[in-house]
Formats: C-alpha cells, sequence, structure tokens
C-alpha cells in the first residue's frame, strides 16, 4: 500500500517505477534519491516515453489502419467527397488544421483568391493533411489533382479546433469530442446505401453516432464522449464495457472504422476480422499513452462563480459524491450501476436501452473533469445544460434541493 505512493507514472496509468515497501522502510532518503533519478526526464524510459506518446499521437491523428477498404471500397465516399466544397464540409462539422496549412494557403482564404465554395479547394486540403480525422490519397491522373482513396481517423471524432483562424478553422484540439460533426449526414452521402440504412444515419443529428448500430441494428446514437482526462480509470465507455482504453480502440479501429485486424466479445457475440494483415494490434500500446496523457481542460477564466462554486461543493458531497467520487469524480474502478441510476435511462421512445445492447447492461458512473466543456450530458445526449442535469436529478432522486442550492452546485460543476 506504500509503496504506491512512490510510484511514478508511464502515462499508461502504469507504474513504471515502484518502490518496494521494504526499501522504503530501510532507507528513505536512498529512496527519494532513487525515485528522482528513475523519473527524471533525462533517463532512457523517459526517452521512450516521449517516443511513445508522439507515436501515439501521430496514429490517433492520422492513422485510417487500412480503413480505406470500408470508406473507399465499400462506401465509395471518395466519389462523393470529391463534390464538396469547403464551406459544405465545414457545415457538418468537419476542421480543418490551420497548422497545416502553408502561408500561401492563409493568405489566399483570407484575401480570397482560394475559394472555400470550389470542391477543387477540398481536395487541396486533404493534400495538406489539414482535415482533421480525414485520411486523403491525392494523385496526379492525366495531370489533375484527384482523390483516390480516403479514410478516417481517431480524430474525425475525438478532435476538433480552437476557430483562431475561423470558424471550424484553428489549431487542433485533440481528445476534445466534435460536437459539430454530422457522422451520420456524412456517412449517409455514400452511393452504397439503401433506404432503410440512410435513414438511420440521417437521424442521428451532430455530436452523436451510434458504435453499434452497424453490429446489432438498433439505432441509439450516443454523444462523442471526450478521449481526455481518462488517466487512472479502469473502466471504459459509458457501459464500462473494458478494463483499458485499447479493449474499445481496438474495438472502434476494427468494428467501426474498418480497419484491418480482429475484435472478438463473447458477451455480446461480436467478432469481426477485417482483411488478412494486422494494422491495429502494433499501435494500440502507444495510442492508448497518447490518449492518457492528454488532461481535461480547465475551465475558462471568468467562466464560473467561485463563491458559489465552493457552496456548491457542499451540495455535491451530499448529495452526488457516493457516485462521483475521487479524484476523477467516478466509482468506475469499483463498480458499475443499474440502469435505474442512469438519468439518461429511459432512452427517448422508440429506442432500446443503451445498456441492454453493451457487454455489462449496465452503467459506469461519469467522470466529471472538464464536464464544462461537452454538452449535452448523459450518454445519450439527453440533458442539454448542466442546469438539466441538475434538475433531473433533483426531480428524479426526490433531493429537494432549493434553487440557490441547484445554482450553487451547477457553478460547482462548471469549475471542475
Ligand atoms: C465515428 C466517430 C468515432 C470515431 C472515428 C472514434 N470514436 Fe471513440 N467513441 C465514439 C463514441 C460515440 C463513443 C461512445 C461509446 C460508448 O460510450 O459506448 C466513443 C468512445 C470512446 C472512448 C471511451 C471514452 C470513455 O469515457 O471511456 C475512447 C477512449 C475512444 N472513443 C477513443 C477512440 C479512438 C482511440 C479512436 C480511433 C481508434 C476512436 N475513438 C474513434 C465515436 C468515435
Ligand atoms: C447512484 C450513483 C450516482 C449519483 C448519486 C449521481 N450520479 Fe451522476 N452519474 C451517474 C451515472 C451512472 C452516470 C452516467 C449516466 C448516463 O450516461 O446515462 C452519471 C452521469 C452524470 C453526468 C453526465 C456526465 C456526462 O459526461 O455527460 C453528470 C453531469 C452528473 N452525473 C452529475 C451528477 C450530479 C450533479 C449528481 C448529484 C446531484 C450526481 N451526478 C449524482 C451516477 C450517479
Amino acid at each position: 500500500m506504500f509503496s504506491r505512493h512512490f510510484t511514478c507514472s508511464d502515462g499508461r496509468g502504469n507504474s513504471r517505477v515502484k518502490i518496494h515497501e521494504s526499501i522504503v522502510r530501510g532507507v528513505l532518503v536512498g529512496t527519494f534519491l532513487a525515485l528522482v533519478f528513475a523519473c527524471g526526464s533525462s533517463d532512457d524510459s523517459g526517452a521512450t516515453n516521449a517516443d511513445q506518446l508522439a507515436q501515439g499521437k501521430q496514429t490517433f491523428r492520422f492513422d485510417t489502419f487500412g480503413d480505406e477498404t470500408k470508406w473507399t471500397d465499400a462506401l465509395h465516399l471518395d466519389q462523393a467527397i470529391s463534390t464538396v466544397d469547403p464551406t459544405t464540409a465545414l457545415k457538418v462539422g468537419l476542421k480543418v488544421d490551420s497548422e497545416a496549412l502553408p502561408q500561401a494557403v492563409v493568405t489566399g482564404i483570407q484575401n480570397g483568391s482560394i475559394s472555400l465554395t470550389d470542391p477543387a479547394t477540398t481536395l487541396a486540403l486533404l493534400k495538406l493533411d489539414a482535415v482533421v480525422g480525414v485520411k486523403a490519397t491525392v494523385t496526379s491522373v492525366n495531370g489533375k489533382d484527384t482523390l483516390t482513396r480516403v479514410g478516417i481517423t481517431c480524430a474525425l471524432c475525438h478532435s476538433t479546433v480552437d476557430n483562431a483562424f475561423a470558424q471550424g478553422i484553428g489549431k487542433r484540439l485533440d481528445g476534445w469530442p466534435n460536437r459539430d460533426l454530422d457522422v451520420g449526414t456524412i456517412v449517409a452521402l455514400s452511393p452504397a446505401l439503401d433506404d432503410a440504412a440512410r435513414a438511420v444515419f440521417k437521424s442521428w443529428g451532430p455530436g452523436r453516432y451510434d458504435p453499434r448500430f452497424n453490429l446489432d441494428e438498433k439505432n441509439g446514437p450516443q454523444v462523442i464522449p471526450p478521449a481526455y482526462g481518462l488517466e487512472g480509470i479502469h473502466s471504459v465507455t459509458a457501459t464500462g464495457d473494458g478494463q483499458d482504453l485499447q479493449y474499445w480502440n481496438r474495438y472502434v479501429a476494427v468494428t467501426q472504422m474498418g480497419g484491418h485486424g480482429s475484435f472478438s466479445e463473447p458477451r455480446t457475440g461480436v467478432s469481426v476480422t477485417n482483411g488478412t494483415d494486422d494494422l491495429v494490434s502494433s499501435k494500440l500500446p502507444a495510442l492508448q499513452a497518447y490518449q492518457l496523457s492528454i488532461p481535461a481542460p480547465a475551465p475558462p477564466a471568468g467562466s464560473f462563480d467561485p463563491a458559489a462554486a465552493t457552496r456548491g461543493k457542499q451540495v455535491f458531497d451530499g448529495s452526488c459524491a457516493t457516485c462521483h467520487s475521487g479524484p476523477e469524480f467516478t466509482d468506475a474502478n469499483t463498480r458499475l450501476h443499474p440502469v435505474s441510476d442512469s438519468m439518461g435511462e429511459p432512452e427517448s421512445s422508440g429506442v432500446p436501452s443503451y445498456a441492454s445492447r453493451s457487454a455489462t447492461k449496465m452503467y459506469r458512473t461519469a467522470p466529471l473533469k472538464g464536464i464544462w466543456q461537452h454538452p449535452p450530458y448523459f450518454h445519450n445526449g439527453s440533458a442539454a445544460t448542466l442546469e438539466d442535469v441538475v434538475s433531473v436529478y433533483n426531480d428524479r432522486r426526490s433531493l429537494g434541493l432549493t434553487s440557490d442550492q441547484r445554482a450553487d452546485l451547477v457553478q460547482y460543476l462548471k469549475s471542475l
């Protein structure tokens, strides 16, 4: 137990250096020296760690795991994308990485000589790897730039930009869910879908995606969650299906993105293999390390009232902390909860319980760090604001909070 305090993290929630209790008892000073040495940035494992994070970031942003097989060969989205101009692409929530743009392009966009209503500009942006989460191969066919292959990466859904250049154009914010992205509308552009499937995709709306529909054919989209602030949480997804991120990253890479590799889960009967090669497994450790290194973003200055937040903490400790406990505000490492504990249930009419479609059939208490950043709330986005969250708890759990207490609690939630 004592040894737990004398560890330094490798960024994966594992202890890179564990100083055994007996040594700690023996030579306390020596141990501290050893610890400082072992955790110092100049040692080899520190360098390896930095390499691994760089590799994971590269995978997160740019790796398709070979999923062009799905997005190009099966869905033919390359054909649809070739006709989409940047303005339309930004409208469906796609983001442009301003740091990938050479100065000439920046100037051209600013002075209007590069048109944002010309599909050729989309192609130019894709060629620069500037469309977040979309990886394209642009080759010259008869002297003309042509989109030949297209695939998607994790960043499509789990990155956005800071809008510093213009709405939808700015620096990447990895781990921030793209709540503007209308995945369903984009997939619905595929000429390969039948009408029934197209209608399902079109029903989702921005910021939502159903990561099980293609397997169980039930329609109940989830809000795209953040991929930040997950260090120390050993239960992933809204239903706690896996013990670590690698579990779910493999699930998404193979079963959703269409990457080459295998995923199988006896609890749901899902078993998918794409291709005869494996372009996923070897990338999972670094991909996980990178995500775990992304902290939840701090609330912007002035975005909450500190005095009210301090009062709100009392309310939270009394009414919420039994489940939202510990530094990540979740008891996910020790238990999951029955469907009745979720204020996002029952689902809206006609939608099957999301838990019922999962491996655990239960819900994880959602971690709350950075909660200010990603409305709407609950797995299905049923609460539009934190005010709505507090009021649904107050009613359904009969908390009897006064309106002042509710307002203070909201300020506290905004401060996390
Ligand atoms: C098409 C959109 C989309 C893409 C692409 C995507 N995800 Fe997700 N991701 C989701 C949705 C929706 C969920 C919520 C699933 C749930 O909770 O059951 C999710 C859940 C997660 C979670 C769980 C977060 C938590 O709180 O436990 C992680 C981590 C994650 N995704 C990482 C990734 C990685 C890494 C990739 C690339 C391999 C990826 N995602 C690709 C939509 C996407
Ligand atoms: C009995 C356990 C329990 C208690 C008590 C509890 N919660 Fe939760 N909370 C959960 C679970 C489980 C979820 C996930 C529900 C879902 O996604 O459908 C959740 C989700 C949330 C979310 C949504 C997070 C997101 O990412 O969308 C917020 C905000 C929240 N709770 C705040 C509170 C507040 C404020 C209180 C006290 C008034 C509270 N909770 C009390 C278990 C609990």
